[in-house]
């Protein structure tokens, strides 16, 4: 039979759905799953907040004070779904009493930060993961598997893009994602990030970078209410506050394997809703990905005939990694939710075994490194070292 591990979930907003619905569903898609997660207490910042996300949520138990939840000895994970600001203190807090712990990205606000977060997962020895999720899609999986397969060859170049329109309207509330203090940075931490996490996971580690960073909007309408609604209009006599992070980032990357590569991450996309891609040229072929068909992954092989070369679509299914876990037949749709329950399922897994998943703390650590030496190159226009 499989253990039970207790979660207790810090921040009930937008991440504590998804981890939630991940928590709830996933020994139902695999199946004999390697522990039973319990929705065991949920803490937010207020009581009736608290109270009212840990009853959607289904969390048994409520609280406003993460301090004394995580150091709670029938506590096994905690799950950090906070503004990125207090991601340091409560891993810390959390690794400290011992506990497993998954959070959201990015890691830390910056590298050095990130960094104590490495130093107490390492001196922990418990299981750690940073909530990269998109990698978990399967057509990302699948491209991951291609590439290790040998199937395109040596890689030559990669290009990711993050676009979105959330905020693009300059009316759009200025929430915690625009505060230096809380967030970081802009479009680099919070989207950017994704990118370099897939560029790692696909095609090596980041050696150095070249950046424009920059930020159009510099005002917006002081949000008004808690949570962070991702660009719904803010009322409209809202007195305005300064912007201090970026909004558009433009990178060129060099790879340690020799590959170059580009990112670019954009809020200011109008029509682009969540156009996640990326598309890879090795010496044997190519990849495409666009994760608003994150059904699909386009491939084309050098020595396919010459009759039928070009990109051709393969519908992910039971074929292709986490498959047996999801649905019974290819294109029957698959969502972010998914992603999520993916990542729970090898969260849980490494813990069982004793071991560190990817991407783990050490993972969100490099590509908080790497954001900074993004940020650092816009301001200086050179190329940038990534350092260890
Ligand atoms: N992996 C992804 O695709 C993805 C997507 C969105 C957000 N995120 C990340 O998830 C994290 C949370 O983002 P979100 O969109 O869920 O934000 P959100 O604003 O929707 O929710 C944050 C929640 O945390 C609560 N909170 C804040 N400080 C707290 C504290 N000290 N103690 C307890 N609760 C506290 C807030 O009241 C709110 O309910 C961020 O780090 C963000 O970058 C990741």
């Amino acid at each position: 039979m499989a253990s039970t591990f207790n979660v207790a979930m810090i921040g009930g907003g937008f991440m504590g759905k998804a981890h939630a619905l991940a928590y709830a569903a996933m020994p139902m898609f695999f199946w004999p799953a390697p522990a039973i997660p319990r929705r065991k207490i949920l803490v937010d910042v207020g009581p009736e907040a608290a109270a009212e996300a840990a009853a959607r949520y289904g969390f048994e138990e409520s609280s406003t004070d993460w301090r004394s939840v995580v150091a709670r000895p029938d506590i096994d994970i905690v799950d950090i779904c906070t503004p990125n600001d207090s991601h340091a203190p409560i891993a810390i807090a959390a690794l400290e009493a011992g506990k497993h712990v998954i959070s959201e990205k990015p890691l830390a606000r910056t590298g050095d930060e990130a960094l104590t977060m490495l130093e107490a997962a390492r001196r922990a020895g418990t299981t750690t993961m940073v909530a990269f999720n998109y990698r978990r899609t399967p057509a990302v999986a699948l491209a991951r598997k291609y590439i290790e397969d040998g199937r395109i060859g040596r890689i030559l170049n990669f290009r990711g893009t993050y676009l979105q329109d959330w905020s693009a309207d300059p009316s759009s509330p200025r929430s915690w994602r625009f505060q230096k203090d809380i967030a970081g940075s802009g479009t680099v931490g919070d989207i950017g990030t994704h990118v370099i996490d897939f560029a790692r996971y696909l095609v090596g580690e980041i050696a150095s970078v070249n950046a424009m960073v920059h930020n159009y909007i510099s005002r917006r309408p002081i949000q008004q209410g808690g949570l962070d609604k991702l660009g719904t209009a803010a009322r409209s006599d809202a007195p305005l506050g300064d912007i201090d992070v970026d909004d558009e980032m433009i990178t060129l990357l060099r790879f340690e394997n020799g590959a170059v590569g580009s990112i670019e991450a954009t809020r200011n996309a109008f029509g682009r809703s969540n156009y996640l891609t990326f598309e890879i040229h090795g010496e044997g072929g190519s990849i495409a990905f666009d994760y608003e068909r994150m059904g699909e992954l386009k491939v084309m092989f050098a020595d396919d005939p010459p009759d039928s070369k070009g990109f051709r679509t393969v519908h992910t299914g039971p074929a292709h990694p986490y498959g047996a876990g999801l649905w019974p037949i290819p294109a029957l749709g698959t969502g972010y939710g998914e992603t999520k329950i993916i990542e729970c399922f090898d969260f849980l897994s490494a813990i069982v075994a004793g071991t560190q998943p990817s991407p783990s703390f050490e993972d969100g650590y490099r590509i908080s490194r790497i954001a900074d030496a993004i940020l650092a190159s816009g301001k200086t226009g050179a190329w940038t070292d990534v350092g260890r």
